[in-house]
Parts: structure tokens; sequence; C-alpha cells
């Protein structure tokens, strides 16, 4: 069978056409080499009409070479933009295979969760929770609570002052007479905070740590309510077997004052200071001391976590360290 030129020219812008249509619908490299290998191949289309030039007359066979020949060139370029187009595209696509990155559930920090079970127990026992400023009076934070000026706790090299008259409370008992100034007796509450002092940063020491005050103000209170209470609490905390001891103490705030000491592996460990609430600090917040008693108490949380966890350097609490707050889980 005999061809003509037209006839071949036909059938070239046709495969045109086709490989246009076919190069649309490649999606992998795989997909673009199987049509390389149909036009071009051995077999291939292109191929087996670049064979039929012999069947043309012989003056059209240059034309129908230079015809073919574009084609080919053609198809070459196509292939070559399209392998670069895929390949770029295979760099920008999100790795689906990729593992991803773990996301870890958060945890409420050590003393967060001290805090919230000291909470706990005396919230069983109806205390409420108060809370009380930072920055705090000078008045509140000591004078109100019968610390006279010349009393050491003062001084400049133990509390962070910010005026003469505003400091970085040093201890969570303001919130006492914040409390009484507020809200008529008969009182009991829990007041959870940090407090600060100029202290170093050693293994017992901290320049800021947390406290947790109690206050109890009722008609008639006595101290054996305050050991019954502060006992019942650290059995509860510490263990049913905890031994405990009360020891004479001062503050200014309480009268009388008493330390609490717990036995702990052999040792006996004072936990908390507590007392009778003197009568100066009812009358600073207008409280008739004649018609109300009080009980306070105060403990320092870290100090108790401490205990009970085996911790041994106080400055763990505060370096952000997973290792130590992935592994005091109450
Ligand atoms: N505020 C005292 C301190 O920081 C602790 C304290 C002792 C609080 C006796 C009290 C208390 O309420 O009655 O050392």
């Amino acid at each position: 069978m005999s061809l003509d030129l037209q006839a071949l020219r036909d059938r070239v812008q046709a495969l045109q056409q086709e490989i246009q249509e076919s190069l649309q619908q490649v999606k992998t490299l795989d997909d673009l080499e199987a049509l390389r290998i149909r036009y071009l191949g051995r077999k291939g289309e292109v191929t087996a009409l670049l064979k039929s030039i012999g069947r043309l007359p012989q003056e059209a066979r240059p034309a129908a070479g230079a015809e073919i020949n574009r084609l080919k060139q053609w198809i070459q370029q196509e292939i070559q933009a399209a392998r670069e187009r895929l390949e770029r595209e295979a760099q920008e696509r999100i790795d689906l295979t990729l593992p991803g990155r773990p996301v870890e559930p958060g945890r409420l920090h050590p003393i967060t969760r001290v805090f919230t079970e000291i909470i706990e127990i005396f919230k069983g026992l109806g205390f409420e929770v108060e809370e009380g400023p930072d920055v705090e009076w000078d008045y509140y934070n000591f004078e109100a609570l019968n610390i006279p000026p010349h009393h050491p706790a003062r001084e400049m090299q133990s509390t962070f002052f910010i005026t003469d008259k505003m400091l970085l409370r040093t201890h969570t008992s303001p919130i006492q007479i914040r409390v009484m100034e507020r809200k008529k007796p008969p009182l009991r509450f829990v007041a959870p905070g940090r407090v600060y002092r100029v202290d170093p940063f050693d293994p017992s020491h901290a320049p800021a740590f947390h406290q947790l005050e109690g206050l109890y103000v009722d008609r008639r209170v006595t101290f054996a309510e305050l050991k019954g209470t502060l006992e019942l609490f650290l059995r509860e905390f510490f263990g049913p077997d905890t031994e405990i001891k009360f020891l004479p103490s001062y503050f200014p705030f309480t009268e009388p004052s008493a330390e609490v000491a717990i036995r702990w592996k052999g040792e006996w460990l004072e936990v908390l200071g507590c007392g009778m609430v003197n009568p100066n600090v009812f009358r600073a917040v207008g409280i008739d001391p004649e018609a109300w008693k009080g009980y306070a108490f105060g403990l320092g949380v870290e100090r108790l976590a401490m205990v009970r966890y085996g911790i041994p350097d106080i400055r763990w609490f505060s370096e952000n360290d997973l290792r130590f707050l992935r592994g005091y889980e109450p």
C-alpha cells in the first residue's frame, strides 16, 4: 500500500493531538515512561511512522522525514517538561508516610497537684478557699499581723520591697487580714499562694515558694480543735500512722503559737506553724477579741511535698526539667 504525503501529515497531526491529551492524563513518572514507550519505543507509533516513509513516493520522502522528526522532537520536549514538572511536584508534596511528632498530654505541676490534694482535705473539713495578691502592702504583710516595725521579718534583706510601703508578700498570712476586713465571722478558709523572700537559691531555700494559710474564727474555738484538725490533716496527707508532735513556738500573729513536727523515717521534721489568733490581729480588723476566737496555721507546700515524695532539692520545682515533672506523680 502506498501513502501520500497529505495522509502522512494528517496522521502526524492526529498523533500530536492524541499525545497532547495523553500527556494531560499522566500522573506519575511511570505513566510518563509508558507514554514514551508507546510513541517513541522500538515498536512505538512514531517509530512505525518513520518506517512507513519507505512506502511514500521518492520525492515526498524528505518532507515526510522532516515532518516526523519535528513530531519526534516535539514529543521529546513535552516528555522532558512533564518529567521536570512531576519531579518538582514530588518534592513539594507532603510526605504522608512521615511519622508524626507525638503530642504529649500536659500535666499539672507537682506543686499544683499537692496544693489540690491539701485543699481537698480541708474542703472536706468545711474550709473554703480564699486568695490574695502577691504584691502586698506593708500593712497587710506585717503591721496588721502584729509584726512591729523593729521585727526581724521586716529587714530589707529578707523582703523584696517595691517601695517602702509595698512589697512581695513574705507569707500568705496577709490573706487572713484581707478576708477578715471583707467578711464577718464565723470564718473558715484556707488560702494558697506564692510567697517571696530574699533567700539564697540552694537545695533547701528558694526566693519564691508556696504556702497554704488556714484561718478559723468562731465564737468558741479551742487549741484542742486546732490540734485535732491539723492531726487529721497530717494523717490524711502523710498516712494514718504518722506520729505528730506540737512544740511551743512564737509568731507575732498567734498566741500561744506552736510548730508541728511529724516523725518521718525516724526523724522529727517541722512541717507547719500554727496558733490561736492574737487579739491584736482581731483588733486590727475590727473584730471583738472578747466575742470571737480563732486559730490559724501556715504550711510550706514545697516542704510538705519534699518530705512526702523524698525530693531532695527545692530547686527541682522551678527548673522545668521534664524528668522531674513526669516523675513525681502522686
Ligand atoms: N506566716 C508564717 C511563716 O511564714 C507561718 C505561720 C505560722 C502562719 C503560724 C500562721 C500561723 O497562720 O498561725 O512562717
